[in-house]
């Protein structure tokens, strides 16, 4: 409703599923990382800052009036769960100030830039985490989030700042989910959220899924596993590209180390790679700027010996990974196709790689 066509949202990067609602508006988008946002190896606190001197190029040479938007996302999902600092939201509300710009934060991964806020942003250090989130909120003209990270309960929620806008997209509502009394979210979903957002305010609640992330990074890289460093939120995250050199971006090597490692392990880890990008309009790949496996790491699920028993299947996969090879689709819907999409491997890697880990660890496991 937001977005039509020709119009371009610019963003520190895209979400998948935000990116196909606007590409299906016929909208575009730019993702203005800054050059450290996609080096995997880095000590940068905060690679998912927006380089504000881009968006003012962006903005010079498209005009405002074509730009309904621009989007931050905190926690930044797709380079690995990397957080923006305060200090770079406030310079990216004084670009959009100049321009009459509104200015909407993704806040579903808020919980981790707010631990990483207080914990890396020396300006920060004394403020509560209530008041960083009052302080980032005080900068946004709309937040929305997924309640099923931000909260941990179900649904979703958007705030926004002007009636005006409140009123058209109340609109939508009944479009897409239901009216209230007919659909919709349920008020004890409600009350769930708001326990969550709650909770989300103590420090000792955030830092707790950071902390184990942080661990497994570092034990990974210790073993030599290509990771993405520094250790974000969300997830720890493989560097793919690196651990399959050998594998084709064509023959996605994220998903074929998120299928690896199930087989190796029993691990459930998500391909954030070229799987998750849309083919180009020519049918053509669009090859991924990272090609990431995610093993997510929600606080309050996983034990520390869950960790260690992960990292060591992990690192028996990195010395036995010339076995693998890639996948392709067998059926590849055409949009968001990671979700639906069915794919066998190339040749018969999988059947070695089983055989390999039998002759390691025997039938018990
Ligand atoms: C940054 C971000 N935005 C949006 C979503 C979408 O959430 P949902 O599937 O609950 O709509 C996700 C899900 O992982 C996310 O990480």
């Amino acid at each position: 409703m937001l977005v039509s066509d020709g119009d371009v949202v610019p963003m520190n990067y895209h979400f998948t599923t935000t990116k196909a609602h606007i590409v299906l508006n016929g909208g575009r988008i730019e993702e203005l990382f800054t050059d450290a946002g996609l080096q995997v190896s880095s000590t940068e606190p905060f690679k998912g800052n927006m380089d504000v001197r881009r968006l003012e190029d962006l903005v010079g040479h498209v005009g405002a009036a074509r730009i309904p938007f621009v989007r931050m996302e905190a926690g930044t999902n797709l380079i690995g769960g990397q957080p923006f600092s305060l200090a770079n939201l406030r310079e990216v509300r004084a670009v959009c100030d100049r321009h009459g710009l509104m200015l909407v934060l993704d806040a579903s991964l808020l919980a981790d830039n707010l631990h990483f806020i207080k914990v890396r942003e020396q300006a920060c250090a004394d403020m509560s985490i209530r008041e960083i989130t009052r302080a980032l909120s005080d900068l946004c003209d709309v937040i929305y989030f997924s309640a099923r990270k931000l909260g941990c309960a179900r649904g979703g929620g958007m705030l926004l700042r002007e009636r005006g806008l409140y009123d058209r997209l109340r609109g939508m509502i009944p479009l897409y989910e239901g009216f209230l009394t007919y659909g919709g979210m349920s008020v004890r979903e409600m009350e769930a959220i708001t326990v969550g957002l709650e909770e989300t305010m103590d420090e000792d609640m955030i830092s707790q899924g950071p902390q184990f992330i942080e661990y497994m990074v570092n034990e990974l890289d210790r073993r030599g596993v290509p990771v993405i460093t520094p250790a974000g939120g969300l997830g720890c995250h493989v560097d793919a590209m690196r651990f399959l050199d050998h594998v084709p971006q064509e023959e996605y090597p994220a998903g074929a180390l998120a299928a690896a490692a199930y087989l190796a392990g029993g691990i459930r880890g998500m391909e954030r790679g070229t799987m998750s990008e849309q083919r180009e309009p020519d049918g053509s790949e669009r090859l991924a700027e990272m090609e990431l496996l995610r093993l997510a790491m929600p606080r309050r699920v996983f034990t520390l010996s869950q960790v260690q028993y992960a990292v060591d299947r992990i690192s028996w996969l990195y010395e036995n990974r010339r076995l693998v090879g890639g996948l392709r689709f067998e059926e590849e819907p055409e949009v968001l196709r990671f979700f639906y999409g069915r794919l066998v491997p190339q040749g018969g890697w999988q059947d070695e790689l089983v055989a390999a880990f039998r002759r390691d660890f025997g039938d018990s496991l």
